[in-house]
C-alpha cells in the first residue's frame, strides 16, 4: 500500500486532523536502540523520541514485559509485591521528602491526580502555571495550557510569563533583578487566586519549562518561586513528564533549575513505550488523597507495569545511561554552539543533556521567530536520515531530544548532517 492511500484511510478511520510530523509523513515499521526504519528499510536516527528512553525495542524491556504478561498480569485490588518495590525505588530517586506514590496510565492522568493532591490537602483550587506550558489533554488538566494551546480562560487558574533570558519579560536588567520581575509575576498570579473565591492550591512546572521552549531560566528562579509558593500555604509540583529519567543529564529536571518539589509527576520514559506514570509525595499528601478519592484506574499499579518499570530503571543503572545523557548531550551541545558563531539564523542554542533546542530566527538582533525555517529543517534533516521536530512557543526550536542510548557515533552523524542542512539553506 502506498503511504498516499495509507493517509486517505487514516483520515477515513481516525479522522482528518490527527496530527502528523513533516510535510511528507513518515511511514516507520521498526525500531532498534535508536534508530528507526520506514516502509522501504532506510534508517534514520530518531532525535526526538524521549518515551523509548532505553532504546527502541530493548531487549532486557521486551523480555520483563513478556515474562510477566506471561505470569501475571491483573489490576491492582490484590496484595502483590513487585508494585511495592517498584514504589519503594522510585521514592528512593528523590530526597525524603518523597514517600508513597500513585501509579496511572499517562502524563495527563498523573498530573490530574497531583492537581488533585493539591486541592484536597489545602482546601483550595487555584492553581498557578506559566504562560506557553503543557500539562495534558484531559479538560481539567488543559486549563494548564498555554503558547500555541491556550484555552479559555478559567477562574481556577493564572498564569506568569515562563521564566526567560532570551527574550525577557523586562529588558536591560541584571539577572538578579530579572529574577525578581519574574517572581513577581508569580506572586501576583497567587495574589488574583487569592483574592478570588478559589483560592490558592499551588504551583505547576515543567522543571525545565521543556513545552516552552527549554529556556535558559534566571538564576535563582525556581528556588525563590517554591519559597513564595510555600509561604502563601500551596505546594509545588514537578512534572517531570519530559525532563525527568535522566534527560538532563541528572536524573530529575528540578535538580537543574534547584528546587524541591513537594509532589513529583513522571510519566513518558518510564515504561519505555507501556503506559506508566505515577505521582509521588509524601505519605501525608498521599494519604489524604486515597481517603478522600478511593482512586482506582483499571490498567495502574498492574504487576505489568511494575515488572517494566523495575527493568527500565535497571538498564538505566547497569548501561550508564545518565552518564551518557550528560556526555554525549554536553559535547552536542557544544558544536551546536559553535556552528551558532557561523550561522546568522541560529539565534540561541540551550538545553542540558540529551534534550537540546536550537532557536531559528529571522534577525538576531529583532529575535524574531522563523518557524517555517525550523520546519524546513526538520523536514530536510528527516529526509537526509535524522528525526528532529520544531517546538516552543513560537514553534521556531528545533527540538533535539533522542534515546538515552544516543552515541557519541549517532551526534558526529548528526552534525555532518545539521552542516550540510544549513549549507543548503544558505546559512
Ligand atoms: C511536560 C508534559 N507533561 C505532561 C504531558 C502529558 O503526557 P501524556 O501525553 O502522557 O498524557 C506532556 C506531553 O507531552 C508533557 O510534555
Amino acid at each position: 500500500m502506498s503511504n498516499e492511500s495509507l493517509l486517505a484511510r487514516r483520515e477515513r478511520f481516525l479522522g482528518a486532523g490527527a496530527p502528523l510530523f513533516y510535510s511528507k509523513p513518515l511511514h516507520i515499521v521498526r525500531g532498534e536502540g535508536a534508530y528507526l526504519f520506514d516502509i522501504d528499510g532506510k534508517r534514520y536516527i530518531d532525535m526526538y523520541n524521549n518515551v523509548p528512553c532505553v532504546g527502541h525495542a530493548n531487549p532486557n524491556v521486551v523480555e520483563a514485559m513478556a515474562r510477566q504478561q506471561g505470569t501475571l498480569n491483573v489490576h491492582s485490588r490484590y496484595l502483590h509485591a513487585g508494585i511495592v518495590d517498584f514504589a519503594e525505588r522510585l521514592t528512593q530517586l528523590h530526597g525524603p521528602q518523597i514517600e508513597s506514590v500513585v501509579f496511572s496510565c499517562s502524563g495527563t492522568e498523573a498530573n490530574e491526580v497531583a492537581l488533585q493532591m493539591a486541592r484536597i490537602a489545602t482546601g483550595k483550587r487555584g492553581i498557578v502555571c506559566s504562560n506557553g506550558t503543557y500539562h495534558g489533554n484531559s479538560e481539567a488538566v488543559a486549563k494548564l495550557s498555554g503558547g500555541r494551546r491556550a484555552q479559555p480562560a478559567s477562574p481556577e487558574v493564572r498564569s506568569f510569563p515562563f521564566p526567560e533570558l532570551y527574550r525577557p519579560v523586562v529588558t536591560n536588567l541584571s539577572e538578579a533583578d530579572l529574577t525578581e520581575a519574574y517572581l513577581q509575576r508569580v506572586r501576583d498570579a497567587i495574589a488574583a487566586l487569592q483574592n478570588s473565591d478559589e483560592g490558592f492550591a499551588g504551583l505547576i512546572v515543567c522543571s525545565i519549562f521543556a513545552n516552552e521552549g527549554l529556556p535558559d531560566v534566571p538564576r535563582g528562579f525556581m528556588p525563590r518561586a517554591a519559597e513564595i509558593v510555600h509561604a502563601a500555604g500551596g505546594v509545588v509540583i514537578s512534572d517531570e513528564v519530559q525532563s525527568g529519567y535522566c534527560r538532563t543529564g541528572r536524573w530529575w529536571g528540578y535538580e537543574v533549575t534547584g528546587f524541591t518539589p513537594d509532589i513529583v509527576v513522571t510519566g513518558k520514559p518510564m515504561g519505555n513505550g507501556l503506559p506508566l506514570s505515577a505521582t509521588a509525595a509524601s505519605k501525608s499528601l498521599v494519604d489524604q488523597f486515597r481517603a478522600k478519592t478511593r482512586y482506582f484506574n483499571t490498567f495502574a499499579s498492574s504487576p505489568l507495569q511494575a515488572a517494566v518499570g523495575m527493568a527500565v530503571l535497571d538498564v538505566i543503572e547497569r548501561d550508564g545511561l545518565r552518564e551518557n545523557s550528560a556526555t554525549v548531550g554536553a559535547a552536542l551541545k557544544a558544536a551546536l554552539l559553535e556552528r551558532k558563531t557561523r550561522c546568522a539564523a541560529i539565534g540561541d542554542v540551550r538545553g542540558q543533556g540529551l534534550f537540546v533546542g536550537v532557536e531559528m530566527v529571522k534577525d538576531r538582533d529583532t529575535k524574531a521567530p522563523d518557524a517555517a525555517r525550523a520546519f524546513d529543517m526538520a523536514n530536510r534533516l528527516k529526509d537526509r536520515g535524522f528525526l528532529t521536530s520544531n517546538a516552543g512557543v513560537f514553534g521556531n526550536v528545533l527540538k533535539i531530544r533522542p534515546p538515552l542510548v544516543f552515541s557519541p557515533a549517532d551526534a558526529r552523524e548528526f552534525l555532518a548532517a545539521f552542516d550540510a542542512t544549513i549549507a543548503e539553506m544558505n546559512g
